[in-house]
């Protein structure tokens, strides 16, 4: 169970009111908020060592250096990745999923090749593929859902063929909020040679991830759905996929020698981080690691799902609301729940749930596909994390009750 005390301290905005509410935040799937030692840490480095790192031969430049290489340690550590140099960082996610798409898909995927990602995939995992199977001639694939809103196990049977060169899924959707079966996808896709992508932005934050044990030769996720600084992101790639992979960005930093007309490249991590590096984000987010382990993933797993169960009988109770991905028959649902009230548009929903002070998202939360195969334009939808209580889900619930009243309709 959450203790709203035990959080309040760590996390300063969660206290505070807006427009004379108290701040209820229900959004932790589009970004998390962040705790003091996390601030901390981005004051400690911007105020008290901040220089280019990799670049310089004075001590702030090196300290910024080993802030840096130090996240890189902390992050291999955190997803359980062989070495740190398989870990590149990234703008965020969406970066992430990019560099595979330019670096590995342009590359490896041939006229006639298949691409295969679910229809519940973010556009940043779905765009980027529809991009390179229109630039090489490839087919992209989709797993559709059962009715449940897991994914296909018929598609996944029967998509995963010898055409398929690469197979990209998220690992919890953000809109379902329901936890795919990664190892027995990526197990799929390796036994038909096709390289495994998985995109965790939505699972880092929440559970623990293992990418050895999962085998997936990419994992993409941003550094801030896990209470780190909006700007740092995190690609994990298999060494030896990225050390064939040709650059992404190209600029300082990621070079061997430059000549007029040549350029050879730096090695991993370097040949894919050109540019001046976020070390301010890194130093966050080794601060956002040493939070979420000492917290542990089992406490937050336990608080989202108790806060899971206690809302989905009270929304099940108002006949006016519809919910989307929450008849999972399996026990992978996690803290997101998508809904929609009757007659009612998602962003009047929002709107009005924010003038108690309530804070979901509403729209399609950049998953038209997964929307317009749901039969909606759009949802509403609430995504908790481990400082959420169970008076935060009242406070939305009895807003919930208001919405239809406010704008005219009977219950
Ligand atoms: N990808 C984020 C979300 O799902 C922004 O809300």
């Amino acid at each position: 169970m959450a203790d709203a005390q035990e959080f309040l301290k760590d996390f300063p905005l969660l206290g505070q009111k807006m427009n004379g509410k108290q701040i209820t935040y229900l959004d932790n799937g589009a970004t998390t908020q962040k705790p003091e030692q996390m601030i901390e840490a981005l004051c400690h480095y911007y105020g008290g060592c901040n220089a280019n790192p990799h670049r310089g031969a004075y001590a702030l430049s090196v300290e910024a250096t080993e802030i840096y290489e130090k996240a890189r340690v902390r992050t291999a550590q955190f997803i359980h990745a062989a070495r740190p140099e398989e870990i590149i960082f990234t703008k965020n996610a969406t970066e992430a999923l990019n560099l595979v798409a330019y670096s590995y898909g342009m590359t490896n995927v041939h006229e006639g090749d298949e691409i295969l990602i679910s229809i519940a995939e973010h556009h940043s995992n779905l765009v980027p593929w529809q991009h390179v199977a229109k630039a090489t001639g490839a087919r992209l694939r989709y797993i559709y859902l059962e009715d449940d809103g897991n994914l296909s196990e018929e598609d996944i049977e029967k998509k995963i063929t010898e055409r398929t060169k690469l197979v990209a899924v998220t690992q919890i959707s953000n809109v379902l909020g329901l936890k795919n079966d990664i190892r027995r996808i990526v197990k799929k896709a390796h036994a038909v040679g096709a390289a495994a992508l998985v995109d965790g932005s939505q699972s880092v934050a929440h559970m623990a991830v293992n990418v050895q044990d999962l085998d997936a030769d990419f994992f993409a996720f941003s550094g801030h759905k896990m209470l780190s600084p909006m700007g740092i992101g995190v690609l994990y790639g298999k060494y030896d996929i990225l050390d064939a992979m040709p650059p992404f960005l190209m600029g300082g930093d990621m070079i061997d020698s430059v000549e007029e007309q040549d350029t050879t490249w730096a090695e991993l991590p370097a040949k894919f981080e050109a540019g001046t590096q976020n070390v301010g984000g890194a130093a966050g987010l080794t601060a956002a690691i040493d939070y979420l382990e000492s917290l542990t993933f089992d406490r937050v797993e336990a608080i989202e799902k108790d806060l899971v169960g206690y809302a989905l009988p009270k929304l099940r109770a108002l006949p006016y609301i519809e919910l989307y991905g929450c008849d999972s028959r399996r026990p992978n649902k996690t803290g997101i729940i998508a809904f929609n009230v009757r007659d009612v548009h998602p962003h009047d929903v929002a709107s009005i749930l924010d003038s108690f002070g309530v804070a979901i998202r509403a729209g399609h939360h950049c998953a038209q596909p997964l929307h317009h195969y749901l039969g909606q334009n759009a949802s509403c939808r609430a995504s908790f994390y481990f400082y959420n209580t169970r008076a935060d889900v009242d406070r939305w619930i009895a807003a919930l009750q208001k919405v239809r009243g406010v704008l005219g309709f009977g219950a």
